[in-house]
């Protein structure tokens, strides 16, 4: 029962304290790091704990306290907010000469030569917050709103873990303006969207906007839901002392309880922020937040305050931007790509636009229900985003302006290249073309397939010259591949007789190849290198593949119902097995092996990292020769491998391999072990 009245024992309040910190230090562990060191019932029963603690002596239950984060019930409206110190916004820079004539125009106004230190941090891609801390408690959150007046959002940054309800340790100033930038990281917000698509709901065009409606919320639980980390970046009104540094207030507000930047540096001159540019220009795609450019400060306090400020930025900081990774365009037209399976995929055609640093005029729209998701249209203006090396996307629809020349977008009942019926199974959200190798576009694609480096390895056979072939009416079926004669490759464009005879050549190797080769070749649907080989490892021989039912084919390593399924398909239909007889007949022919169980190979559950250069043969033979007997084969080393084979030139992954104290072998050693196995 509580007791206001009731004294709090000593013990109950070391308890309370420790149990403060301690889910504190967790949250932060959590939401923050991605590093949970608790499992959550563990967190759960701490946070009870102390629940019952302040159920049982309410007088401990204040503002700070963990259990207060979520608890306040929705708002009619956000009150209007007048920031102690105006929020600035900063000037920015595009390119190397802006960055040196911004060094060069703060040397000038301090009149000295000698080189300014300047801290740096990423220019988050959020939302700009000020936090006010009188004694040490959070009293208020504000945005930025016009830089004067913000909106009132204390009762929502409460939710976020990484603010601070009161700041930790000692020394601060009795009146502290916080400001910093609230986003989504990248992870929490593709599972946002998937929890709104899931419910329903309009998924988020981009982790910003997905952070400014998160905090717009008038019901601070949505908000406690949302996964908003908050990153401080400078201070605004003071009471009280700071570093006399820009990055030592960062280091201070770190010690208090905020998260600052993982990246926070400092540089000397011009020169030293644009390295520190380059190297975030290349780090950004892999960080876990998104950012668009580099925010450089005069580091010393006192510098700042003699540069002042223009208008609304400071003279002392400046945003270097990297290229943006999403603009705006027209959407042309739709066009429908047929692929090797058959697959139908709208490609949208743009109006061409300078994004993510490239010029893009394609998108890919995945398949119908993209297209239904985004509402799109012809004619309509969207936002196109590419980001790293990540296929451009389409990721909305400018509402406003959907014109009136806007024309729907017709998804094809017959397929754009053979006219065959178009069909989607049932569960399966891919439209495919029905004609099989009839169709001209799955021909080709399968031809490029056949022939591939991985596949049969037919050296020289390129994709255009594929496309010729087909164009030409010279290969309708792979097995034409290997009855073709020299003159009429030589009479193609751009090739010769002594090209045409090294094609030949080439075709006559590969005609002597390995069953999971071949079997990987034949483009059974979702049946890539690996479930060749062990299917092929299973049967021994083809004919026992071809026979067997389907939950023999189950039976096979990472062979599951779906798998199964597409290779017993394949088999029944009678002119896979009729290319396959006259692909025998022309010559393709392989060594048959007895069936193998899996288990009982030598090398079974050990793994191989390959590096360096080999001289007896190439990477990918001794990657087939392991895998022949069972290994695994991976291309980075970690404890988890058994062993490194190096040749000459080996790097990282030799000194990795080194430090871990694995078992290492040079290329003659290993072709003894692989022999003797
Ligand atoms: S400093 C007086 N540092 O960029 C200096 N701003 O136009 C004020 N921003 O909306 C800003 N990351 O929210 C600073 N590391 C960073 C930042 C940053 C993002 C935003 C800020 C504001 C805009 C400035």
């Amino acid at each position: 029962m509580s007791n206001p009245e009731l004294s709090v024992p000593t013990k109950v309040l070391e308890h309370r304290d420790k149990l403060v910190s301690t889910l504190n230090y967790h949250s932060k562990q959590y939401y923050l790091l991605d590093q949970p060191e608790l499992p959550d019932a563990e967190y759960d029963r701490l946070f009870q704990a102390l629940k019952s603690i302040e159920e049982a002596y309410p007088s401990l239950r204040d503002d700070t306290s963990p259990t207060q984060r979520v608890g306040a019930k929705p708002l009619p409206e956000f009150e209007s907010v007048t920031h102690l110190v105006p929020m600035l916004s900063l000037d920015n820079a595009f390119s190397d000469e802006d960055m040196h004539a911004f060094d060069k125009r703060i040397k000038e106004r301090v009149k000295s030569d000698a080189s300014i230190q300047y801290s740096c941090e990423p220019k988050y891609d959020g939302i700009a917050v000020s936090l006010l801390y009188r004694d040490g408690v959070l009293v208020q959150g504000a945005t930025r709103g016009d830089g004067a007046t913000g909106e009132n959002i204390t009762q929502n940054v409460r939710t976020i873990g990484s603010i601070p309800l009161a700041l930790v340790g000692a020394g601060f100033p009795s009146v502290l303006e916080v400001r910093g930038e609230i986003f989504m990281p990248k992870k929490g917000f593709e599972a946002l969207n998937t929890r709104q698509v899931a419910k329903g709901e309009k998924a988020f065009v981009n982790p910003r906007n997905a952070a400014a409606g998160s905090l717009r919320q008038l019901d601070p639980s949505i908000t406690a839901t949302r996964p908003l980390i908050m990153c401080a970046y400078s201070v605004g009104y003071v009471e009280g002392h700071l570093p006399s540094t820009h990055s030592a207030i960062l280091r201070q507000l770190e010690l208090w309880g905020f998260v600052i930047s993982e990246q926070l540096d400092v540089v000397t001159g011009a020169q030293g922020c644009l390295d520190y540019f380059a190297r975030l220009g290349l780090e950004r795609a892999s960080l876990p937040f998104d950012i668009d450019g580099i925010v450089f400060k005069v580091d010393s306090i006192a510098l700042q305050k003699t540069l002042g400020f223009v208008s609304r930025a400071p003279r002392w900081a400046i945003a270097h931007k990297f290229p943006a990774q999403e603009e705006l365009t027209r959407l042309n037209a739709v066009e429908f790509q047929v692929g090797r399976t058959g697959a139908i995929t709208p490609v949208a055609r743009l109006e061409p636009v300078f994004v993510g640093g490239v010029t893009v005029s394609n998108a890919t729209l995945h398949n119908r229900d993209e297209i239904d998701r985004l509402g799109l249209c012809i004619g309509d203006t969207v936002i196109v985003r590419r980001a790293g090396d990540v296929i451009p996307q389409i990721v909305a629809v400018v509402p406003n302006n959907m014109g009136e020349s806007r024309e729907p977008i017709e998804f094809p009942c017959e397929c754009p290249v053979c006219g065959s019926l178009v069909e989607t199974l049932e569960g399966e959200v891919v439209a495919r073309c029905s004609g099989g190798l009839v169709c001209e576009a799955q021909r080709k694609e399968a031809i490029k397939h056949f022939a591939s480096r991985q596949a049969m390895d037919i050296d020289g056979l390129g994709d255009k010259l594929v496309e010729q072939f087909v164009d030409e009416g010279l290969v309708n079926k792979v097995a034409d591949l290997f009855t073709l004669e020299g003159h009429s490759i030589a009479g193609l464009e751009r090739m010769g007789s002594k090209s045409a005879e090294n094609l030949l050549r080439s075709l006559e190797k590969s005609q002597s190849t390995t069953l999971p080769r071949f079997l990987f070749a034949l483009g059974i649907r979702e049946v890539g290198q690996a479930t060749a080989r062990n299917l092929a490892q299973h049967f021994g021989k083809l004919e026992g593949l071809i026979a067997a039912e389907e939950s023999a084919l189950q039976s096979v390593d990472d062979v599951g119902p779906i798998v199964a399924h597409y290779v017993y398909d394949f088999f029944r239909q009678p002119h896979n097995i009729e290319a396959i007889e006259s692909l025998k007949i022309a010559g393709v022919h392989w060594p048959e092996t007895e069936p193998v169980e899996r288990k009982s190979l030598p090398l079974e559950g050990k793994t191989f990292v390959l590096t360096g250069s080999l001289e007896k043969m190439t990477r990918d033979q001794a990657k087939e020769r392991l895998l022949k007997k069972g290994a695994k084969v991976a291309g980075s080393v970690s404890a988890k491998t058994h062993c490194v084979v190096a040749g000459p030139g080996a790097g990282s992954k030799l000194t990795k391999a080194e430090s871990l104290g694995l078992q290492i072998m040079d290329e003659a050693t290993f072709i003894e072990f692989i022999e003797t196995l």
